[in-house]
C-alpha cells in the first residue's frame, strides 16, 4: 500500500500515520521528522534547513526530493509506505510521480485530512508546552498555515484531477478519524 497523507499543519497527519503504519505494517516517512533529526544531529543539511523550518517556510523542492528518494530506495519501502508531509508543492507531486514510476507500478492512495483553521491553531498551541518543536509558536503556526494555503492546497487539486484523492473530516476523536481513514483505505 502506498499512502500519501495530505493536510494542513495540526490536521493530525503524524498522529494518524502512526496508527495506519502499525495496522498495515508499512514504514512511516515523515519529511518533517527526517529534517528535525538532521537539525538535531547538527549535520550540514540540518544547519541548512534549520532557519527555514523555524520561519515556517518550505525547504526547497530539490533538497526534499533528494531526502525522499534516498529513503524510498531502502528495502523496507518495497511493499509500501506512508508519506507524511510530502508532497507539499505541485512540483514535489510531479517529481514523486516520476520517482514512483521508476520504482514500479504506482498504487498511490491520497488522503486529505481537513480541519478548520481555528481548530488547527488551537491544537498546535495546545502542543506548544509539551513539544520540542521550535515552529509551534502562535506566530510561526500562522505562517505555516498561510504557506499551506498558498503552496500545498493546490496539491490536493492536482490529485483530484487525477482521480485518486479521498477527502476526510479530521475533526473528532483520534479513533473516530482513524476509523474514517481505514474505511476509505478498504473501499
Ligand atoms: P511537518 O513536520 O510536516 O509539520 P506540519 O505539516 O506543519 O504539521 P504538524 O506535524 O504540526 O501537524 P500534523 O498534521 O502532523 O499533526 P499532529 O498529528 O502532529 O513540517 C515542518 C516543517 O518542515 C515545514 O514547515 C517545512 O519547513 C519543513 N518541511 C517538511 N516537509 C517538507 C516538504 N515536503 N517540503 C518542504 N518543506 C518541508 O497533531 C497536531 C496536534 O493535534 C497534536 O498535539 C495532536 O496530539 C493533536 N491531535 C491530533 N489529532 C487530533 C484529534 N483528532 N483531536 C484532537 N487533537 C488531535
Ligand atoms: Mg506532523
Amino acid at each position: 500500500m502506498q499512502i500519501v497523507l495530505l493536510g494542513p499543519p495540526g490536521a493530525g497527519k503524524g498522529t494518524q500515520a502512526t496508527k495506519i503504519c502499525e495496522k498495515y505494517a508499512i514504514p512511516h516517512i515523515s519529511t518533517g521528522d527526517m529534517l528535525r533529526q538532521q537539525v538535531a544531529s547538527g549535520s550540514p543539511l540540518g544547519n541548512k534547513v534549520k532557519s527555514i523550518m523555524d520561519s515556517g517556510e518550505l525547504v526547497t523542492d530539490d533538497v526534499i526530493m533528494q531526502v525522499v528518494e534516498a529513503r524510498l530506495s531502502q528495502p523496507d519501502c518495497k511493499n509500501g509506505f506512508l508519506l507524511d508531509g510530502i508532497p507539499r508543492t505541485v512540483a514535489q507531486a510531479e517529481s514523486l510521480g516520476t520517482l514512483l514510476l521508476k520504482m514500479g507500478a504506482p498504487k498511490l492512495k491520497v488522503l486529505q485530512i481537513n480541519v478548520p483553521d481555528t481548530v488547527l491553531l488551537e491544537r498546535i498551541q495546545g502542543r506548544q508546552g509539551q513539544s520540542s518543536r521550535s515552529d509551534d509558536t502562535a506566530e510561526v503556526a500562522s505562517k505555516r498555515l498561510k504557506v499551506y494555503w498558498e503552496q500545498t492546497a493546490p496539491v490536493a487539486s492536482y490529485y483530484e484531477q487525477r482521480g485518486n484523492l479521498v477527502v476526510l473530516d479530521g475533526v473528532g476523536a483520534v479513533d473516530e478519524v482513524f476509523h474514517r481513514i481505514t474505511t476509505a483505505l478498504s473501499a
